[in-house]
């Protein structure tokens, strides 16, 4: 892994470091913390693991931290463990001016940031990702939430870190399956941002973590950017949904019922092609555009197909989704590579009609 190469975005309140060389940096900001307060750390089973022991090499003076292990996945993203997390808090003598240090992906972001943001009305926290999905994308942005009765990010808070750090090398031990997911949103952020990121996709021919350092760079930038234009979600920060609308209901869909069970990048990946063929049909995205993205996802995904028995429930769990204020179902779609069009209100039947483009496309990869 490139030693040499280190960042800092400075685009928000907080600095996000991205670079293998960022254990100064962490250390500096965590040994006032282990002085003068308290220091609470919340990893999952796999963190513990896997990232926890390099965590203690680079500053071993965290060994004396309060840790809290969650169960590793999306299940833990919710109620009954969000109080699990604010009674280990608070029984261990957490302050406003203690500190909250994520080691994890997405997961571990959004119930501990929303836990940091609530025990005794807002402690301090920094995220230090350890997924794709975290480091090129969730740990960034304060948005913090857990999920309620199967539906994503029900309940939550904006809520800002101190600052985040990014180590690729956490990567190394991330399984297949889950780097391949993240992938999902660096190919959501190269295509929302514009040529330059799309063109550095495309041509990025080696996946392995050394290589992704760039495109990791580039989604944070792009991430903040967009974060720092509108930091509540109000308008323009609506385009980094691209995707989602149709993914989070997949994803609600996929882990509801028997089926085989989806990792959030894995539903982006195929919301964003439903959202790509609905983009051709209400947002003017020419085909050209559309079949080059949907190329790419198709080199890194096997999208699944959705029986039509499926088309309402996921037009039912797209109508939970907290974008849309009307009855028609609001997406973020995009007119052409580097131009996302927020609020797009899309009625039902353009919607089945994408979704049967999409099953047409699947379809052939079955047979
Ligand atoms: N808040 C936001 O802006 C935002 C943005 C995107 C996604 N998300 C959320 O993020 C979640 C998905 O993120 P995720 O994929 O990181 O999920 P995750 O936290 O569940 O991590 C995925 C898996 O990888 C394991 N793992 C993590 N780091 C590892 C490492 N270095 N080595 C080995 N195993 C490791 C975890 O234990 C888990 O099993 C979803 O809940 C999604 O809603 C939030």
């Amino acid at each position: 892994v490139n030693k040499e190469k280190a960042f800092m975005v400075n685009l928000l309140p907080y600095p996000v470091f991205i670079g293998n060389d960022g254990w100064d940096k962490i250390r500096r900001l965590i040994i006032p913390y282990l002085r003068d307060e308290r220091v609470f750390l919340l990893d999952d089973q796999n963190t513990e693991k896997n990232c926890l022991p390099i965590l203690f090499h680079f500053i071993p003076e965290l060994y004396d931290c309060e840790i809290y292990t969650l169960a590793d996945g999306e299940q833990s993203k919710e109620i009954r463990t969000l109080g699990e997390v604010w009674k280990w808090l608070i029984t261990h003598g957490a302050r406003q001016g203690s500190l909250l240090i994520n080691l994890g992906g997405g997961v571990i972001s959004d119930i501990g940031g929303f836990a940091a943001a609530t025990a005794k009305r807002g402690m301090h926290y920094v995220n230090i990702p350890t997924t794709l999905i975290g480091q090129a994308d969730a740990a960034i942005g304060g948005k913090t939430g857990i999920n309620l009765e199967g539906a994503k990010n029900q309940a939550g808070v904006f809520y800002n870190p101190e600052a985040v750090f990014i180590i690729p090398e956490f990567l190394l031990t991330l399984p297949e399956r889950h780097f391949k997911s993240g992938f999902a949103e660096i190919i959501k952020s190269a295509a929302l941002s514009g040529h330059h990121s799309w063109k550095l996709l495309k041509d990025t021919a080696d996946y392995s973590v050394e290589h992704m350092i760039p495109l990791i760079y580039e989604a944070v930038r792009y991430k903040c950017l967009v974060v720092k234009k509108d930091p509540y979600d109000r308008a323009s920060r609506r385009a980094l949904n691209f995707g989602h609308t149709a993914g989070h209901a997949l994803e609600s869909l996929f882990n509801r019922q028997q089926m085989p069970g989806m990792l959030h990048g894995e539903a982006v990946a195929a919301g964003m092609a439903i959202e790509l063929f609905l983009s051709g049909m209400v947002a003017g995205l020419e085909a050209i555009e559309r079949d080059d993205i949907i190329s790419v996802i198709r080199k890194h995904f096997h999208l699944p197909f959705v029986d039509d028995k499926y088309h309402e429930m996921l037009l039912n769990l797209m109508n939970l989704d907290k974008k849309n204020d009307s009855d028609r179902i609001n997406f973020t779609l995009l007119e052409a590579i580097g131009k996302p069009v927020i609020n797009c209100r899309v009625n039902s039947r353009d919607i089945r009609s994408s979704l049967m483009e999409y099953n047409r496309m699947t379809g052939h990869d079955q047979d």
